[in-house]
């Protein structure tokens, strides 16, 4: 069985001061049988990198840009974070898809990229809440994961990791409940083994997204279906954190 992976996206929150205060109190604390990685935003990776280093925690970029290096004024590539140290990066989160136009063909670009240098690409798919209400969450999904996942070689897909993350859950308060979750992470299991080169040895890791918090995390992440959960609001704080930490080992 593959360990529960806990991921906080600290998104566009804390100076480098609080970042890396929280960090070193998440990385005084053991995490048995738990993968945690925290994302912070890019004025703190460094400095964090360096506080977690001698940790088993994981770091990930919120972010990059596909080209390799070159006149991109304002961007960073892939290469950037792993010479800081990220093992995981999130690729096509639906604030990057909605506020920032990405798209389709650039989720895969950046997927192609992040797992041919070997690091965990966090597939985010979900969908709105007017899809939802029209019977289209499975279409949707579908869509995105066939979209942002082709040609993928069987290597390549075990540095895949997907987080389904209903865009009306995300930040409002309202998570999905635990039967919606899992309805969609057997949808996505199965799809992912139909039609991709997943092997036999080649286990993916399906996460939950929206409104985690330290009240619903235990009925949701108790679900065998749910291998873990990308944490927003929720990470920014330590004993929220930690408690979904926790809950992943019925704690
Ligand atoms: P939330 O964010 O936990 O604040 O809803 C989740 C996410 O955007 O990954």
């Amino acid at each position: 069985m593959i360990a529960p992976l806990v991921i906080g996206n600290w998104k566009m929150n804390m100076l480098v001061s609080e970042a890396c205060d929280l960090a070193l109190s998440l990385a005084n604390n053991s995490f048995e049988g738990v993968d945690v990685v925290i994302a912070p935003p890019f004025t703190s990776i460094y400095p964090v990198s360096q506080i977690i280093k001698e940790s088993r925690l994981g770091l990930a970029g919120q972010n990059f840009y596909s080209g390799s290096k070159g006149a991109y004024t304002g961007e960073i590539s892939i290469e950037m974070l792993k010479d800081v140290g990220c093992s995981h990066v999130l690729i096509g989160h639906s604030e990057r898809r909605q506020l920032f136009n990405e798209c389709n063909e650039n989720i895969n670009r950046k997927v192609q990229l992040a797992t041919q240098m070997g690091i965990t690409a966090v597939v985010c798919v979900g969908e709105t809440q007017r899809q939802r209400e029209e019977g289209n969450t499975l279409d949707v999904i579908k869509d995105q994961l066939s979209k942002a996942l082709v040609g993928l070689s069987g290597q390549s897909l075990a540095f895949v990791v997907i987080a389904y993350e209903p865009i009306w859950a995300i930040g409002t308060g309202i998570n999905a409940s635990p039967a919606q979750v899992v309805e969609t992470h057997k949808f996505i299991r199965k799809f992912l083994f139909e039609s991709q080169e997943f092997s036999e040895n080649i286990e993916p890791r399906i996460l939950y997204g929206g409104s985690v918090n330290a009240q619903n995390c235990k009925q949701l992440l108790c679900e065998e279906e749910i291998d873990g959960a990308l944490v927003g609001g929720a990470s920014l704080n330590f004993e929220s954190f930690y408690a979904i930490i926790k809950s992943c080992v019925g704690a």
